[in-house]
């Protein structure tokens, strides 16, 4: 059997897992929920669940991967569970799902890019006509899943890591220019006070479980995407350390975007933050405002700066949702990778195409599905959305942490997390993962699945 390659180091890997975890999610969902959420309130609340229920998640997921080599399918199966196979199955579900709408919202990003850079800040001011022009987001869509699948098809050290290589430093130089550059605008100040001052009183439960769900998605956990990359790990890395730069890392960009962002804002509205939300709009409708009124020049550096440090952070979440079914592939079916990326990526953007058309451009997919008790309908990606995402995510956590605690056995995790870390076996950080695996991350993301479910699909609010 041909090799399934791997990757070159431990750094290469810690760049490519950063690269899945720092995403969209990052830019555009992370700060808002920090300002809304009680600021620095906020972030101390989502550290403590990225560090105590997440980093064991992660670490599990890595494990497996690293432990028996194979696929989320393949995994279970190699570990003498057949049974759970089916668990596997749910993560390329959910992955396929996932970059169905993932790579729409990409496509937008990079069309903004090319757009900025010829000068059109017009287009901030008809976002929703454009994401209906299905021909032109169309053809964003499948450069964005084109250069996807290129850098997939090269292997994993030759194309993930190489990308990651580049992309990571990147990003990371664009985002500290950009925090910098807005935090020198006049009535930054404001912006950041806004972001950061804490709200004890804004704290609710159910900002709590927002910063739950934000960590959990942010760190791109519960699907198998980390024990895809976790199965081309070397044996002598240690993985509690990796697994600690990778959240470091997804926590540290998620806040630089806050610093970029509420400054700009702050801009814009002369210190007043009025009439502005999160979401798609902020990114594709209010930034575009501020890049404009910086003056011809300045605005397309600014804003195409902007719009390509999107797209890079998109670029590396494609391309591991995009490696979880091809490994299952090439794994399961001995096929060559080359082929199988371009089948399976071709697949995934069909997946697709009824999410690009329910933005306005077919009424059927834009008006797709009413739940029980709402008064107006759902689209299409939405509902992609809150299956492949929010359904499905909190549920293959809380699987993955009974199956390592319960089926597989907490003492296979603790060896092989000991391998490269023979520290590992006796110390504090034992003990750690031993207590949340069993018992904390199982109870948390199973409240969360729970929740999620009945307020997605029934409108039922708890809080
Ligand atoms: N973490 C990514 C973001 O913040 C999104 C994401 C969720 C993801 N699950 C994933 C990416 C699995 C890759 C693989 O935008």
């Amino acid at each position: 059997m041909a090799s399934r390659g791997k990757f070159s180091s431990k750094l290469g890997f810690i760049l490519a897992a950063a690269g899945s975890a720092v995403g969209l999610g990052n830019i555009w969902k992370f700060p808002f929920e920090v300002a809304d959420g009680g600021g620095a309130a906020f972030v101390l609340i989502y550290l403590v669940f990225a560090f105590i229920l997440c980093f064991p998640v992660m670490v599990t997921e890595i494990a497996i991967g690293r432990k028996t080599q194979k696929n989320p399918v393949g995994a279970y199966e190699a570990l003498g569970f057949k049974k759970w196979k089916f668990l596997g199955m749910l993560g390329i579900l959910s992955g396929i799902l996932i970059l169905s709408f993932y790579n729409v919202v990409a496509g937008w990003a990079f069309g903004y890019f090319l757009e900025i850079l010829r000068g059109n800040f017009e287009i901030g001011n008809n976002f929703s006509i454009y994401i209906a022009q299905i021909w032109k987001v169309g053809i964003y869509g499948t450069v964005f899943m084109g250069v996807t699948a290129f850098t997939v098809s090269k292997g994993i050290s030759g194309g993930i890591e190489r990308a990651a290589k580049f992309l990571m430093p990147s990003l990371l130089i664009m985002i500290i220019g950009l925090a910098f550059y807005a935090m020198s605008l006049p009535d930054a100040g404001a912006g950041i006070v806004y972001y950061l001052v804490p709200e004890f009183s804004e704290v609710t439960f159910e900002v709590v479980y927002n910063a739950l769900g934000q960590a959990f998605f942010s760190l791109s956990l519960g699907m198998g995407a980390l024990i895809t990359y976790g199965s081309y790990v070397s044996k002598s890395d240690n993985i509690i350390n990796s697994a600690a730069w990778i959240t470091v890392m997804d926590v540290g960009i998620a806040f630089l975007a806050g610093l970029m962002i509420f400054p700009f804002v702050s801009y814009l509205t002369n210190g007043t933050m009025e009439n502005f939300s999160g979401g798609p709009g902020l990114i594709f409708t209010t930034l575009p405002g501020v890049f404009s009124s910086l003056g011809e020049t300045l605005g397309i550096v600014v804003g195409s700066t902007f719009f390509l440090l999107l797209s890079f952070a998109a670029l590396t979440s494609t391309v591991s949702l995009l490696e979880v079914p091809v490994t299952y592939v090439v794994d399961e079916l001995k096929v060559s990778r080359k082929k199988t990326v371009w089948i399976v990526a071709i697949l995934i953007f069909l997946i697709g195409v009824p999410s690009l058309l329910s933005n306005g451009y077919s009424s059927f997919f834009t008006n797709f599905v009413t739940y029980f008790g709402a008064t107006s309908p759902t689209n299409f990606m939405t509902l992609v959305e809150h299956v492949g995402n929010d359904t499905f995510l909190p549920l293959g956590g809380f699987l993955i942490t009974v199956f390592a605690a319960y089926v597989w056995g907490k003492n296979n995790l603790i060896e092989e997390l000991s391998e490269g870390n023979p520290k590992f076996r006796d110390g504090r950080m034992k003990k750690y993962i031993d207590f949340t695996i069993s018992y904390l991350c199982p109870v948390m993301l199973g409240i969360i699945f729970i929740l999620t479910f009945l307020n997605r699909f029934f409108g039922i609010n708890v809080f």
